[in-house]
């Protein structure tokens, strides 16, 4: 028995199906909320594809990927959440989004219930503040993609109690990750000593120093990166690496060092958002969503 049985995943956009896959690979049931429809509908039929590319590869039965498939229950109202043991929240990277879905949590799940956020840059200790029960919140962050990076950092709010903290640990490790406990601060580990390897490359676009391709092929070939910096704004989503960059300035009191560039905002702004949009830096009309 997973130590966490029933689990609610908010948002089931890149991160949030991922992350629905995952418990379910635990044997977790899994309510994948969305607020909107269509994002609903999509995520089952990713999770499919990528269960489907597992069976293939020989690294799983059909019958598994059934019963996985089988353990997401996608639903339409927040109440449908209620007998979660704990919420793993991955909306939109907004503060306002994320406090106003953590209040509408606080009477309708069981006060044992644990609430985890896998925001990559937002206050963890303002979010759990805004709650009833801010003991009980916490950051659950995972990586890009969810199922196959070994990652994720288990984020201690200033509230947080340690027994969250542990049964987090315990539940990571059982999802087959590598759990990092970390303090709250802007960005955590990862994502703050990553800040510059974006804005550097951005900066350097921008300077004309060379084009994105070349700055791609440089960092992998002579930095021995697994991926450009531009490859990776794409496959993690303009939009959300522009607004985690943002929300780590606007943290850190403005320092120049995490300032973000002006070439990122005005491909939020012509929703040009990477792989998700079919276009990011580069093309992916042609491979579909
Ligand atoms: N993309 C990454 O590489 C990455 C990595 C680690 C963490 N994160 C974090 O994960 C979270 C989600 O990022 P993503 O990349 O999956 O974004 P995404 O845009 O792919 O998905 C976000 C989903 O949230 C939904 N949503 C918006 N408002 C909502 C609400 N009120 N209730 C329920 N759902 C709502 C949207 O419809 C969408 O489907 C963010 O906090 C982000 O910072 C992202």
């Amino acid at each position: 028995m997973p130590t966490f049985p029933s689990v609610a995943v908010l948002g089931a956009g890149t991160m949030g199906s991922g992350i629905a896959q995952l418990c379910a690979q635990a044997g977790s049931t899994v309510f994948l909320f969305d607020a909107f429809p269509d994002a609903l509908k999509r995520a089952p039929q990713k999770i499919e594809k990528d269960l489907a590319k597992g069976v293939e590869l020989g690294k799983l039965s059909k019958e598994q990927a059934k019963v996985i498939v089988d353990l997401i229950k996608p639903i339409n109202l927040l109440d449908e959440c209620k007998s979660a043991d704990l919420i793993i929240e991955a909306a939109s990277e907004s503060l306002e989004v994320k406090v106003e879905l953590f209040s509408q949590l606080d009477d309708r799940v069981g006060h044992d219930c644990i609430l985890s956020t896998n925001t990559s840059s937002l206050s963890v200790t303002q979010i759990a503040a805004k709650t009833k029960y801010p003991h009980r919140v916490c950051g659950f962050h995972f990586f890009n993609p969810a199922t196959r990076m070994r990652l994720v950092e288990v984020v201690a709010a200033h509230q947080t109690d340690k027994s969250v903290i542990e049964r987090i640990v315990a539940y990571a490790i059982e999802l087959e990750k590598t759990p990092v406990v970390t303090k709250d601060t802007p960005g955590f580990i990862v994502n703050r000593v990553a800040r510059p390897y974006y804005g550097e490359a951005l900066r350097a676009l921008g300077e004309g120093l060379a084009d994105h391709m070349t700055i791609d092929r440089i960092m992998r070939e002579g930095g021995g990166f697994k991926m450009g910096p531009f490859e990776l704004m794409d496959l993690i989503g303009i939009d959300i690496n522009f607004a985690a960059t943002s929300s780590v300035w606007e943290a850190y009191f403005r320092d120049s060092r995490y300032r973000p560039h002006l070439i990122q905002k005005q491909m939020v702004d012509a929703g040009f958002l990477g792989k998700k949009s079919g276009r990011g830096f580069y093309d992916y009309s042609a491979e579909g969503k």
